[in-house]
């Protein structure tokens, strides 16, 4: 029998990652995929846990199932990812209409669980003992990685793939439930990611289109494979993946400021196909709050390690992420932030107020700073970033860029008829979007655009032939 599964994604790039692998080996097995929870036989949620927001709408999402299970018990609702490895149990007191519950250490075994639960033996709940009460070892066996050969079906477009290269996280921020849902540090050996990523150059060949390899990690510049002999860093591991046939551009996220090294900068700058943009989210300008934050350097040497990006890299875009509103943070400390975002001029930031998460250092401090003034620290960093954001954009208008094309962009209607343009997407090596007309056969190729408007997030043009 055919099942049909529908699958709904939250948060990082790794839960995409983890949804579209997962899709990948159901479609294997004989699943087809299906666009809504009515027309699905399986139902499965991919959840984050970052902050309470992200975990209130899968709660949502899980409400609206109830009458839906109600009248079609046979259907199967999955929870995966972050929020099953940190609710387990009590996903179920919430939600009794569950059936699973797979962690991210467990999603390998997510096929044989569906067909145990569609056997009659639900409900299951697959998550990896907690880190604080294991050795090393045993989190890691715990934490196993999930990346099992990958059907060009299953993948959202054949020009672009993400591939993971480190699992975990062993930074343990003060905020952050990210070490304890996702595990200990793992790097993947080099030999697994440089197979991956040629079978993946290999697929976008067969289908004529270029490719952009996106690595992964949540601290992917930490990654690290010793093997007799030598030890593999993120910038050898890139050297090795550049020459691959077929693939065109190569980029890596997300950075952690501590091991922005000089040869991972050097790699950058040397290796053609690797994009001159970094996401290094600095989270504070603050060095109190950085202290508290346990983020392992002070607002200086995250100023040095820039003043070393754009020493070596001129040019590279460079973008950050902010968290406002932390435990303990005053006005004098957000200005220091503010100080951070107008000297550093990212190309774009993420922008968050912090949302106290169970089960992390900081949960336990006082979340003093009131709702109301978060609210006004992220509207103002927000507004003087995208200042800087269209500011820095307004220079590219007249300037002709190359453009990877993504896709239609969000504004894009059908065409009426075949071969008429339609509006699409592409991003610069710099990972700035830009969108212009041009045929749907554009997609996955490169293009020359000359931009003529730009907003904070946006650049505007014409496509020309060089
Ligand atoms: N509250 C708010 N934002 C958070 N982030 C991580 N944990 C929290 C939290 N508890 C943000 C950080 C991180 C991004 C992925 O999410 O800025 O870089
Ligand atoms: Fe969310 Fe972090 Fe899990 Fe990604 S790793 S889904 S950001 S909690």
């Amino acid at each position: 029998m055919t099942r049909r599964l529908y699958i709904e994604t939250l948060g990082c790039q790794m839960n995409a990652l983890d949804s579209e692998l997962v899709t990948s080996e159901l479609l294997e097995r004989g699943y087809t995929l299906v666009h809504s929870p009515r027309a699905a036989d399986v139902i499965l949620f991919n959840t984050c846990s970052v902050r309470q927001h992200a975990e209130d709408k899968v709660y949502s999402a899980l409400g609206r199932l109830k009458h839906v299970k109600e009248r079609s018990p046979r259907k199967i609702v999955g929870v995966l990812g972050c929020m099953a490895q940190k609710d387990g149990q009590s996903i179920l007191k919430r939600a009794p209409h569950v059936d699973l519950v797979v962690g991210p250490g467990q999603l390998g075994r997510l096929a044989e669980l569906l067909d145990a639960v569609a056997a009659g033996a639900g409900p299951r709940i697959e998550i990896s003992p907690p880190r604080a009460n294991s050795t090393r070892a045993e989190a890691k066996a715990a934490f196993a990685s999930f990346d099992p050969p990958r059907a060009t079906a299953a993948r959202p477009a054949a020009h672009q793939a993400m591939v993971r290269i480190l699992l975990g996280c062993d930074k343990f921020c003060t905020y952050c439930i990210v070490p304890s849902v996702r595990g200990p540090e793992q790097s993947r050996p080099p030999a697994e990611i440089e197979a991956e990523v040629r079978h993946l150059a290999q697929q976008a060949l067969q289908c004529g289109v270029c490719l952009e390899v996106t690595l992964l990690g949540q601290t992917v510049n930490s990654y690290r494979h010793r093997e007799p002999g030598r030890t593999w860093r993120l910038a050898d591991l890139l050297a090795r993946l550049h020459p691959i046939e077929g693939l065109t551009r190569l980029k890596f996220v997300t950075n952690h400021p501590h091991h922005v090294t000089d040869d991972l900068l050097a790699a950058v700058r040397d290796l053609p196909k690797v994009s001159p943009y970094l996401h290094v989210p600095a989270q504070s300008g603050a060095d109190a709050v950085l202290a508290r934050m346990k983020r392992g350097y002070t607002s200086g040497q995250y100023r040095e390690m820039l003043d070393r990006i754009r020493a070596t890299v001129p040019g590279a875009a460079v973008t950050s992420d902010f968290i406002v509103g932390f435990c303990g943070e005053t006005e004098n400390d957000f200005e220091r932030t503010m100080d951070l975002a107008r000297d550093a001029r990212f190309k774009n930031s993420f922008i968050f107020k912090y949302s106290p998460r169970p089960g992390t250092p900081a949960a336990q401090w006082d979340d003093d700073v009131p709702e109301p003034v978060k609210r006004r620290r992220n509207n103002d960093l927000l507004a003087l970033q995208n200042a800087i954001g269209e500011e820095d954009n307004r220079r590219c208008v007249g300037q002709t860029v190359e453009i990877l094309v993504e896709g239609p962009s969000k504004m894009a209607r059908t065409p009426a008829s075949p071969g008429e343009p339609i509006q699409l997407v592409g991003r610069t090596t710099c990972d700035r979007i830009v969108v212009f007309d041009g045929p749907p056969e554009r997609i996955g190729q490169l293009a020359h655009v000359k931009i003529e408007n730009a907003s904070a997030l946006t650049l505007f043009g014409r496509e020309t032939d060089t």
